[in-house]
């Protein structure tokens, strides 16, 4: 019989329970796949005397999550308190520094600080850094990219990256709300913090996208080059506006190589109702991986909740305990190309929405606008009036952000602009 495998864990909240029961009540099946006996011998929370759904008698229990990752009595640490500083990020620095493997599900920290603890993992023996569950819950969308399509280069990695985001839009699709009253509802049905701002304005999606895109094209981790753009502003017109032509709006995380370097961004798109991403609804995750080998290949899968997310945790434990370790980042460290960004590559349709006075020569001086910029129109939509203002949707051919931008400058200058025009890529995926 082999030695235990000697697992600590810190945080037992949603995730950090849902791991400890499973360990606790699947021990043998969990164990059998990692060729040794899984055993928690040491946990951390704040509040000891909250149920977490198993005995913890049984455990040691810690009032400090650093004391329990520097503890003798582990191999792993597990990490599932969240936030990218103070104790988390201390906890998983002083597991690593004394030769443990670690997990995590805490995206903002492998976003922020995730080059600097592959490299602490790197440097010390015995150590190593997991965290399959820190990018889209239970898909498994860490091993696709870095084990499963190893063989390709990526030409892109996109995806639905958060699902508090992707309900409200299904939502506000369906009813034909808006923003504000749908997140009130998402929030008080749970599926939305009562601070939302890291789900909804983006930044979410934004950590996750950036670890992938670290992997996807071998090149450190740089967070600070994501465009991030929420859903807050997304209106109930555009999303109607966007039904009536066929497509759906999705925040979607989009990171792709181009000739300048990687473009990694998160915001609203269109994408085409019937398109893999099109179809995803509710609160469901997708990671859609392109390659110059395989095409394409989609994960679908719930990116959040105690089990969906535990489920990724233990992938990590199994290969942890199984000694199966590859360099965090699908390289080591030192072999990951500098950080190279193209924040000014975005070329592609877009859809415009513009508001006009209802009067004859408005459309022309649209196009003219249009025109001015190389910008040619693929289709053209007049929508009812609302008092004497005729909104205008237009989905354009092939172009660039930046002559879209000069061209909704010129339109809101237009004496028959009422309102700003608003873009939005076309992705079509
Ligand atoms: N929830 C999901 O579906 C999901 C999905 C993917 C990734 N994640 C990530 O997983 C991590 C945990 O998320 P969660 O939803 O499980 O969070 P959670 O339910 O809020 O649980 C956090 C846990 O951390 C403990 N904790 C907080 N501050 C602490 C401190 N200073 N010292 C010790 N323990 C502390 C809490 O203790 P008490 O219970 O005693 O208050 C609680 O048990 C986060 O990084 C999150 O981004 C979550």
């Amino acid at each position: 019989m082999s030695e235990p495998y000697k697992i600590g864990i810190a945080g037992l909240g949603t995730v950090g329970a849902s791991t400890l029961q499973l360990l606790v009540n699947e021990n043998a099946r969990i164990s059998a796949r990692a060729g040794r006996p899984l055993k928690v011998t040491g946990i951390n929370a704040r509040d000891r005397a909250k149920d977490r759904g198993v005995d913890l008698a049984a455990f040691e229990w810690f009032d400090d999550p650093v004391a329990l990752a520097k503890s003798n009595g582990i191999d792993m640490f597990i990490e599932m308190i969240g936030g990218s500083e103070g104790v988390a990020k201390a906890s998983v620095e002083a597991a690593l520094a004394s030769g443990k493997a670690v997990v995590t599900a805490n995206k903002a920290l492998v976003a922020h600080h995730g080059a600097a603890l592959s490299k602490l993992a790197e440097e010390t023996k015995g150590a190593s850094l997991h965290f399959e569950p820190a990018v889209a819950g239970g898909i498994p969308a860490i091993k696709a990219l870095r084990e499963g399509m190893a063989g390709n280069g990526v030409t892109r990695v996109s995806g639905i990256l958060n699902g508090t985001c992707n309900y409200i839009l299904t939502e506000m699709e369906t009813t034909g709300a808006a923003f504000a009253g749908v997140l009130a509802d998402a929030q008080a049905l749970g599926y939305a913090e009562t601070d939302p701002t890291a789900d909804v304005g983006g930044f979410d999606a934004a950590h996750k996208l950036a670890i992938m895109a670290a992997i996807a094209f071998g090149q450190q981790i740089n967070f600070d080059a994501v465009q991030i753009d929420g859903i807050e502003n997304v209106s109930a017109e555009d999303i109607e506006a966007a039904a009536d032509m066929g497509y759906r709006i999705r925040l979607l995380g989009v990171a792709e190589r181009t000739d300048a370097g990687v473009s990694q961004r998160v915001r609203p798109c269109l994408t085409p109702t019937n398109s893999p991403l099109g179809k995803i609804t509710g609160v469901t995750n997708a990671v859609l991986i392109e390659g110059d080998a395989i095409g394409a290949a989609m994960l679908t899968g719930p990116g959040a909740g105690g089990y969906a997310t535990a489920s990724a945790v233990l992938a990590d434990v199994v290969d942890a305990a199984r000694g199966n370790c590859p360099p965090t980042f699908g390289l080591p460290v030192g072999d990951l190309a500098t950080a190279s960004t193209d924040p000014a590559a975005d070329e592609g349709a877009f859809y415009m929405r513009v508001s006009l006075k209802d009067q004859p020569g408005t459309l022309a001086a649209v196009a003219a606008a249009l025109g001015k910029e190389g910008i040619s129109i693929h289709r053209m939509r007049q929508h009812d009036h609302t008092g004497d203002m005729a909104p205008v949707t237009i989905v354009t051919h092939s172009t660039t952000l930046a002559a879209v931008d000069r061209a909704k400058a010129n339109i809101a200058s237009l004496d028959v602009s009422l309102a700003p025009p608003v873009s939005m890529r076309i992705v079509g995926v």
